[in-house]
């Protein structure tokens, strides 16, 4: 590490299990991570090896059995469950595979109404839809609905209402895995933009090689542990 990053998230001696005797699963089994701003980080790993469960624990989706999780200065599993809820609307953004859209909305009123729901009044998040629709590219695509767009479109458009609200904390499971490789590439740039130009941290978890070149940081993961950490040197 090299460029002076802040550690906005910080990982210790996690521990997650599920189930019990016999079926007992240990999907995280000690992890110790620092996660900086304006950084983005894949994380790799066969299936099953706990990275989903990761992305849950950090984002303040799924609490740890062990472990601390501290997140720009607060103990995120220490605090109760409604600050929880309130500090992950404010700051966290989360990208999956599936996108999740609404089939009725456009493009626009996907990103205005969590925005109007998060408190922000009429003028400030249409004009904040805007700002990001023509960050991905997709201001002519303003007034289509899910159903009208690509797979490659509408994952720009999640991705748009992800950033709508400018999170600290990214965190995506699989973005790219169903795209194709140009609208692959779009995505993993926005994501390297939101790192790079908002100085958010981005927590990628993929099987995609292809998202490589664009990351900062590449961490391997297997059987609840991390195995492997390698920065790459970006002079
Ligand atoms: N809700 C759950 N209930 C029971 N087992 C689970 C649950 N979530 C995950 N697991 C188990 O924990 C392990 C890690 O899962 P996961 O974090 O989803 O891995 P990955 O995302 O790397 O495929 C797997 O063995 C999985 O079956
Ligand atoms: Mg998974």
């Amino acid at each position: 590490m090299n460029r002076g990053e802040q550690v906005v998230v910080q990982a210790k001696s996690l521990r997650k299990v599920f189930g019990k005797g016999a079926g007992k699963v240990t999907a995280l089994d000690g992890i110790d991570l620092a996660l900086n701003a304006g950084e983005i980080t894949l994380l790799m790993g066969p299936s099953g090896s706990g990275k989903s469960s990761l992305i849950s624990v950090l984002g303040g989706l799924q609490a740890p059995d062990d472990g601390s999780v501290m997140v720009m200065g607060d103990d995120l599993w220490g605090q109760s469950s409604g600050k929880i809820t309130k500090f992950r609307r404010k700051n966290c953004g989360f990208v999956f595979q599936s996108v999740g859209l609404f089939p009725a909305l456009t493009a626009f009123e996907q990103i205005v109404l969590p925005l109007k729901h998060m408190g922000f009044d009429t003028k400030t998040a249409n004009s904040q839809a805007k700002a990001v629709l023509a960050e991905v590219d997709l201001a002519e695509r303003a007034h289509s609905r899910p159903n009208e767009m690509s797979g490659g479109e509408n994952q720009r458009v999640a991705i748009a209402r992800m950033l709508a609200k400018d999170p600290k904390l990214i965190f995506c499971d699989e973005p790219t895995s169903a795209l194709d490789t140009e609208n692959g590439a779009a995505v993993a740039q926005l994501l390297r933009q939101a790192a790079k130009t908002h100085n958010a941290m981005v927590f990628c978890v993929t099987h995609d090689d292809r998202l490589i070149p664009f990351a900062d940081r590449i961490l391997k993961i297997e059987d609840g542990q991390i195995i492997s950490d390698s920065q790459k040197d970006i002079t």
